[in-house]
């Protein structure tokens, strides 16, 4: 079965895009979650970046307001056309998640509801990529889907079944290696994007602010250190 990853590289990356290029126009920065966190915590990124970017809306924001070098991965051909276009400060990159062609690292690296349409097979290499682009000390902020269970819903755009909406908790996935440390978790409902403590957890979701801290989560111990 072809990988999921190469569905939206050929075609549901581009029909997202169109689905969504209407709505994106009217991004209000005031309203987003992974912008609150920042604004929130005071981060101040000098470099910032995005996977699945879309069209670098957000990045467009981050840069405004700091000034920082901001880079968008993104996969479909449609909205990194219309974001050169449209934010010329924003540098593009045409790629998937498990795979960046970018060497640098950054201060902050986002990932908003991208990773629920991660074929499972390139999970761990998308989490290796983001653990490679990141600074030893910076933010990671994953936004996504944000059920108690291991939640598997047929992509109901395309009835063939053949791509999957995967929902659960990926920050899991980074705070479990003992090298991320969890900074906020902000929920909120998936509908209208706003905060509410009370929202069913189907329709929730969640915005995390992790630390990457390689080696502070570490205590030494002499005990059984003869391992040779
Ligand atoms: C639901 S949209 C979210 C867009 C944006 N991050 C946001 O917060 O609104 C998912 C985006 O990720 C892109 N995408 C999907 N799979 C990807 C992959 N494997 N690598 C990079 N981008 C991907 C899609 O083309 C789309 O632009």
């Amino acid at each position: 079965m072809e990988a999921q990853d190469n569905i939206f590289a050929r075609s549901e990356g581009d029909r997202w895009f169109e689905r969504n290029r209407g709505a994106l126009q009217t991004f209000n920065p005031a309203d987003d979650m992974p912008l609150k966190l920042m604004e929130f915590y005071e981060l101040r990124p000098r470099c910032a970046l995005e996977i699945g970017a879309a069209n670098g809306f957000r990045l467009a924001a981050i840069q405004r307001r700091f000034g920082a070098r901001v880079v968008a991965v993104e996969l479909s051909e449609e909205a990194v056309e219309d974001g050169k276009s449209r934010f010329p400060l924003v540098t593009f990159v045409r790629g998937t998640a498990s795979s960046v062609p970018v060497q640098e690292t950054f201060d902050i690296v986002i990932v908003n509801f991208v990773f629920h349409w991660i074929d499972r097979l390139n999970l761990l290499r998308t989490v290796a990529e983001i653990d490679r682009l990141l600074h030893d000390g910076g933010f990671l902020i994953i936004g996504d889907f944000y059920p108690s269970n291991y939640v598997q819903v047929p992509y109901h755009h395309l009835p063939t079944g053949s791509v999957q909406t995967y929902k659960q908790n990926y920050a899991e996935v980074f705070l479990s290696s003992g090298l991320y440390h969890p900074v906020c978790l902000m929920t909120a409902h998936h509908a209208s994007k706003k905060p509410d403590a009370e929202v069913s957890e189907g329709e929730r979701i969640g915005t995390w602010l992790l630390r990457k801290e390689i080696q502070s989560h570490y205590i030494s111990s002499e005990i059984n250190g003869n391992h040779g």
